[in-house]
């Protein structure tokens, strides 16, 4: 990719401006010189003003901008709700190459459903932590940007918190643990809280604790590498606290409810694409 290049985000909402605010904020190289924000109408380009503000960026809204803000732009981010994606196409077809390099955040829409718009096409599952610089991103490649665009991609998204290649066939997977996983480690948070509430603690206090209790665990794996049994296993102290209220939990069934929540969650995401 050159230098200062054109970034064109079709669909400047919650995910389009999380990515466009991480790529400014991470700065990796090359760095777009020009980044065109376009959204469906006035009213949600104005609030995409409020949520992405830089010197580089532009913002406009409707078909006719959309066809003028992809006509010369070398990446294409799309982040439109995934059931518009077609209809985007319609708009913006004429100024389309056919190698410009199409980023995709829509969730359910395939790789060869995607290569209207061009051969080059990275798809990318991502949560709403990316906000915070604490995303998750698995990325999948058509065959021609996996060959000419992996490492810009991967660097670029990269920015959102953390990015690593996937295979296309698990991306359904992705959908749940990645896409859904913020909500199912909320579910686990507020379950803390309640235990802690219910033993007296106050809200505020216990809501802090639960919150970094969790992201002291996420830093503990990620950094050891380890895999979180052993890591558990060293805070067990025989006769103690933590293995008597892990029995507890077991007893509860908590780790196959939670399992089995991934599953079905990649199971529905799996519907979705055969319904179409
Ligand atoms: N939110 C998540 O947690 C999450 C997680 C993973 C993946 N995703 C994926 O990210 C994508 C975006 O989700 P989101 O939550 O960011 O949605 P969003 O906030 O509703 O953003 C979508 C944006 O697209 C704009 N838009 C609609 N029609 C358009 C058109 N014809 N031309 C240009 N822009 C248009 C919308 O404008 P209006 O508001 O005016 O319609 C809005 O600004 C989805 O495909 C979703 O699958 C989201």
């Amino acid at each position: 990719m050159r230098d200062n290049y054109t970034f064109t985000i079709l669909g400047a909402g919650v995910m389009g401006t999380a990515v466009a605010n991480a790529v400014l904020k991470g700065h990796p190289e090359p760095f777009p010189g020009e980044i065109r924000a376009c959204t469906h109408d006035e009213t949600s380009m104005e609030l995409a003003k409020t949520k992405l503000s830089h010197e580089i960026v532009s913002y406009c809204y409707g078909p006719e901008n959309n066809a003028k803000a992809v006509k010369g732009a070398d990446v294409i981010l799309l982040a439109c709700k995934p059931d518009m994606y077609e209809k985007i196409h319609d708009e913006v077809k004429d100024s389309l190459t056919g190698d410009q390099l199409v980023i995709s955040l829509l969730a359910g829409v395939t790789i060869e459903e995607l290569m209207i718009f061009s051969k080059n096409i990275a798809k990318v599952m991502t949560n709403t932590p990316a906000r915070f610089g604490c995303g998750t991103a698995g990325i999948a490649f058509s065959p021609e940007a996996e060959k000419n665009h992996e490492e810009f991609v991967l660097k670029l998204i990269d920015t959102v918190g953390m990015a690593f290649k996937i295979p296309e066939k698990q991306m359904d997977i992705a959908t749940s643990l990645i896409g859904s996983g913020p909500a199912f480690c909320m579910l686990m948070m507020e379950a803390l809280i309640d235990g802690g509430v219910r033993m007296g603690m106050p809200f505020e206090t216990a809501r802090k604790s639960a919150a970094k209790v969790m992201e002291g665990t996420a830093k503990m794996v990620l950094e050891t590498g380890e895999h979180p049994a052993v890591l558990r296993s060293l805070v067990c102290t025989p006769g103690g606290t933590t293995i008597g209220g892990l029995l507890k939990m077991e007893d509860g069934n908590v780790r196959a409810g939670i399992a089995r929540g991934v599953e079905e969650a990649a199971i529905i995401s799996k519907s979705f694409s055969k319904k179409k």
